[in-house]
Order: C-alpha cells, then sequence, then structure tokens
C-alpha cells in the first residue's frame, strides 16, 4: 500500500467530507486505502506513508494515542509526525506560542487540582460571560459557558473540570454568534482555502448554520503564517482556526495539526492539492 488514511472505528469508510481524498490519491496512480487506527490486524510496515486523517476519538484515549503515533512513526512514515501528534493533543501548546509573540483567545490556564476565583478574575478583566473547558478535547466536549448571574454554577463546575485534569478560562467571544470561526487550511505550509464555520457549541446563537468556503481574510492569513513559523517544522496538513477578541482583535483559537476536519468537500481543488502533498511525501 502506498497511503494509508488513518480513521476510527465509527468511521471506517472516512467521514464524508474527508472522503474525496482517496479517490485523488488513486488518481494520482497511488493505492490508498482507509484504516482504523487501532485495528490489531494493520501491519504498518506494509505501508509507504499514514496519513491521519479523522480519528476522531483521540480525545478521548489521549495516552492510548500518543503512544500509538510514537509505535507508528517507527514503522512507516507518518503524517504529522508523532512528536507533533504529542503537543498537539495538548492545548499547552497554546501557551507556547502566545509565549512566542502569537495572539491567542486571552486564556488563564487553571492546574490540576487547582482554582481561580471567577468572580474576582471576571471583575478584573471585564468579563462578560466565561468560557471554561479542558486542555484534552474536541468538538467542544465539556466546553461551557457561564454569564456573571451564573457565578456559583462556573465556580463548581471548573472544580469538576480541574479534579480531571488542567482548565481553560477565557472570555466568552461573542463575535462567534455572528463572524463564526475561520479555519484556514495548509497543505505542506500552503495555504489551500478557507472555511467560515458556525459555533461548536451546541446552544450558542449562531448568524448561520453551516460551514462555507469564503474568502481569506490578509490579515488573518497573516497571523496564520506566523503562527505556522512558530511551530518551526513543516506539517504536512495544519488547520488554524481564528477567532475575533471582544476588542475586535483577531486571536489564535487553535492550531489543528492532529485530526482536523479539512472541509474537502467544500473547495473541488482541495482533495488534489493534499493528494500531491502527499505524493511528495513518498
Ligand atoms: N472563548 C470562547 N468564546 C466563544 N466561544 C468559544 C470559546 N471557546 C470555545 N468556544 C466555542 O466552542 C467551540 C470549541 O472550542 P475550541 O476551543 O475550538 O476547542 P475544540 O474544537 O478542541 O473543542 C469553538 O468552536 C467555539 O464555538
Ligand atoms: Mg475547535
Amino acid at each position: 500500500m502506498d497511503v494509508a488514511v488513518v480513521t476510527y472505528a465509527a468511521l471506517p469508510q472516512l467521514d464524508e467530507k474527508e472522503a474525496p481524498l482517496l479517490p485523488a490519491l488513486a488518481a494520482l496512480g497511488l493505492d490508498a486505502r482507509p484504516v482504523v487506527w487501532d485495528d490489531p490486524r494493520m501491519d504498518w510496515r506494509t505501508t509507504k506513508v499514514a496519513v491521519i486523517r479523522s480519528t476522531w476519538d483521540s480525545h478521548l484515549r489521549r495516552n492510548a494515542f500518543v503512544a500509538w503515533a510514537s509505535k507508528v512513526g517507527k514503522l512507516t512514515c507518518l503524517h504529522n509526525p508523532p512528536e507533533v501528534i504529542r503537543w498537539n493533543t495538548h492545548k499547552a501548546y497554546l501557551r507556547r506560542l502566545e509565549a512566542q509573540g502569537i495572539a491567542c483567545t486571552p486564556t488563564v490556564w487553571v492546574p490540576q487540582g487547582g482554582t481561580v476565583d471567577l468572580a474576582a478574575l471576571m471583575r478584573e478583566r471585564d468579563w462578560e460571560s466565561v468560557v471554561l473547558k479542558p486542555v484534552v478535547s474536541a468538538d467542544a466536549l465539556k466546553t461551557y459557558r457561564f454569564p456573571r448571574a451564573e457565578l456559583e454554577a462556573a465556580q463548581s463546575c471548573l472544580q469538576t473540570l480541574s479534579a480531571a485534569d488542567e482548565v481553560m478560562v477565557q472570555p466568552y467571544l461573542t463575535a462567534f454568534e455572528t463572524e463564526g470561526e475561520r479555519a484556514y487550511i495548509f497543505f505542506d505550509g500552503a495555504f489551500s482555502h478557507a472555511v467560515r464555520r458556525p459555533p461548536g457549541m451546541k446552544d450558542t446563537p449562531r448568524g448561520f448554520q453551516q460551514p462555507h468556503l469564503f474568502e481569506p481574510i490578509s490579515e488573518e492569513l497573516r497571523l496564520c503564517e506566523q503562527v505556522l513559523a512558530a511551530v518551526g517544522q513543516p506539517l504536512l496538513y495544519a488547520r488554524v482556526d481564528v477567532a475575533t477578541d471582544n476588542e475586535g482583535r483577531t486571536r489564535l483559537q487553535e492550531l489543528e495539526a492532529t485530526e482536523p476536519g479539512l472541509f474537502l468537500n467544500l473547495d473541488p481543488a482541495a482533495p488534489t492539492r493534499l493528494a500531491q502533498a502527499i505524493a511528495r511525501k513518498l
């Protein structure tokens, strides 16, 4: 096999939004097949390259997934590489990017077992609503919003979350409701396409429902390029998620370099661009 396109047990044939990669690889004459990451029958030495795509249970089993990447990285050429998977599956990487000068969504980091006085924090920073979320997460899992009027519930939620792991505390950015979140997708360091997405938290008011392609905004592209430069190593695929803070500034929300949805269904040329980037790794 040339390319193992790595997915998870609930989507053995890939997500339909990501599946256009398979015909694009086949059109380049490559033998590419979906493989479930923890399928014990798979011998990873039998594929030239393995590309992580829809392993969408990795945040639920981070330790097992990171160990898997490290093992498979020794048997075949894994993208993104195991060390990227290790740091990118824990959002402390945002703290490091911020220390490197990247404008990230403002975050207060609460250590495991620790706490912070949310009433005082929100007063000091003038935050109307607060978002609490775990450092290992995806799909807004265990991500909660509380207005000032619900401080008691917020404080108790923080305690529950921090009992399990480090917690991120952020101001609730209202622009998610109107502008959504912008996902800039890069293959091998080159910009491919940009997608505007509705809020991920289920009960959030939203100005639009469906993710859609949009013209990249140059200031946001510049931030993405800064982020990728700060990583310091080329990534076969990356999705840079950009938000607008309550003062109207552009912020890095996340750098998804593990298993980002790449919205390959929205741009007819994107599957070929990714397939060509993969072919260059062979
Ligand atoms: N500070 C915030 N303000 C407003 N909405 C947020 C904030 N943080 C997260 N969200 C919402 O929750 C979703 C998930 O949070 P995110 O930080 O992207 O983590 P993940 O995608 O790993 O779950 C976002 O897409 C956004 O809709
Ligand atoms: Mg996200």
